[in-house]
């Protein structure tokens, strides 16, 4: 029997949106925005900068429109993009789950390598909750796995708490 502690253990994290969120400031250098049609494209390449480390297969514009256009919450201004001049660097987006009923969901967080230390991801996260929170849902669920050390952490900053399972 394998007894090691599960690194890569998929986790659930909560934070309830009832507590203050910290204040909001954008990173010296970037604008923080909500994605526009036509977009679409480049948020692709940039997620797939973010998430291409880790070998996985290469999403397409059809995933993103899996994940987002056919999904009925969906709406361009939930999903959040920094950039670097013209260039799209990181994301964050204020989505919806079912847990039970309708709760807020913080999705496909992730920063372009080239980019990552400079505040991006905890100033999209919170503007996210931000947005979870002005759209009135109480609570604020996100899925990752433990071997995501730099987001658990980044996570647990902005209050999140690891829900046991
Ligand atoms: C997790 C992830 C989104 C973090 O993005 P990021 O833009 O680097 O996040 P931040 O800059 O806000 O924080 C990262 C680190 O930089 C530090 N930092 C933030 N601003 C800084 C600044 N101005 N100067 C120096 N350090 C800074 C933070 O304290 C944090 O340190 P820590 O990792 O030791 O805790 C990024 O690592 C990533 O895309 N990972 C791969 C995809 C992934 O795992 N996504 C999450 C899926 S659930």
């Amino acid at each position: 029997m394998n007894t090691a502690p599960n690194s890569t253990r998929s986790i659930r994290m909560h934070r309830s949106l009832g507590q203050p969120l910290p204040q909001y400031a954008e990173p010296e250098g970037f604008i923080i925005r909500a994605l526009r049609p036509g977009e679409e494209e480049a948020w692709v390449r940039m997620k797939n900068a973010a998430f291409g480390e880790e070998g996985g297969r290469a999403w397409t514009i059809e995933d993103f429109h899996a994940t987002f256009t056919r999904e009925p919450c969906c709406d361009y201004k939930r999903v959040f993009v920094a950039l670097k001049g013209d260039h799209m660097v990181a994301t964050a987006s204020a989505w919806e789950a079912h847990y039970g009923g309708p709760v807020g969901l913080i999705h496909w967080v992730g920063t372009h390598p080239k980019y990552r230390g400079h505040g991006l991801g905890y100033a999209l996260t919170l503007r996210a909750l931000e947005e979870l929170s002005a759209r009135g849902y109480a609570d604020a669920y996100l899925n990752t796995s433990l071997a995501r050390e730099p987001a658990v952490r980044l996570y647990k900053r902005l209050g999140f708490r690891i829900l046991e399972p």
